[in-house]
């Protein structure tokens, strides 16, 4: 029988540890204004500063942000060009300030389409900034969660080529290949938001949000500020994560953990 890789159930804390979020609606705030839409997405890379901030102020130890999918490279090139300049532009201006305030960046998706220059500003700022330890922040940039999943289950199976000569498939289980993924040292994520009003998940960490709390906001990305976040988390804290069990057994485990730690404290 196949059980599942989260019959160990993860503890649910009151903040959530990992946020992560599809930043929607920068062309819409612009468009509501009457400008171009670049003028959309660099009033979102100053939301993604706020945010931080109001991040680290909650005490979220993982904010991951999804700023440019695979699927991206659709859009007009001046488009695709631009967003490239602000990533460039941000990783040029932003990481000592990252490192100042004791920030690990992370970046995920596959840069090498974004060039050079790029590709070794991200590797230097990654390691930099790779013992810090208030908040990661994860930047998906290139990112597919399709790509992630075949690129892990490819690197696991060329690390393990005999388990493909296994006489069936009962030794293979899913959370083998959680290593090779793009987020192996990141938890996986407590709350999902999305702003700018769809709901979908456009293709972002389709793995790892198997049992995210999901959060859809009408608010455009430019606009989504502490307040809008304080939201989300007041959204999240009404949830009942439950991992497959009855409520009644959640209830319990609970009731029998604060029994526990009266017992300790007295
Ligand atoms: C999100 O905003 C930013 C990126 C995808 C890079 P959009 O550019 O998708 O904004 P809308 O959805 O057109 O309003
Ligand atoms: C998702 O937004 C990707 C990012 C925010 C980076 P899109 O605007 O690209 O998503 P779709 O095309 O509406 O699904
Ligand atoms: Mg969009």
């Amino acid at each position: 029988m196949f059980i599942s890789s989260t019959v160990s159930v993860p503890e649910t804390l009151k903040t959530p540890c990992h946020i992560a979020i599809i930043m929607d609606g920068n062309g819409r705030w612009a468009k509501k204004r009457f400008l171009p839409r670049i003028a959309g997405h660099k009033k979102g890379v100053e939301a993604v500063r706020g945010l931080v901030r109001a991040a680290i102020e909650r005490g979220i130890s993982y904010l991951t942000l999804f700023a440019f999918s695979s699927e991206n490279w659709r859009r007009p090139p001046d488009e695709v060009s631009l967003l490239k300049g602000l990533f460039l532009g941000a990783l040029e201006q932003e990481i000592d300030e990252l490192h100042k305030n004791n920030i690990r960046l992370k970046v995920i998706g596959d840069i090498s389409g974004f060039g050079a220059r790029i590709e070794s500003l991200v590797a230097s700022a990654e390691k930099r900034t790779i013992e810090n330890t208030r908040l990661t922040l994860t930047i998906a940039a290139n990112y597919g969660g399709r790509w992630d999943i075949m690129r892990a289950a490819c690197a696991y199976f060329r690390a393990h080529p005999n388990v493909l000569r296994a006489p069936d498939d009962s030794e293979i289980r899913p959370e083998m290949i959680e290593p090779y993924l793009a987020t192996s040292d990141l938890p996986e994520p407590d709350l999902f938001v999305r702003t700018g009003g769809e709901k979908r998940v456009s293709n972002f960490m389709l793995w790892q949000l198997a049992y995210t709390e999901l959060y859809f906001t009408d608010t455009l990305w430019p606009d989504f500020d502490a307040r809008a976040l304080d939201d989300a988390i007041a959204s999240y804290q009404q949830r009942e994560r439950r991992f497959g069990r009855t409520s009644e057994q959640v209830q319990a485990t609970r009731t029998a953990k604060t029994a526990s730690a009266v017992d300790t404290a007295s």
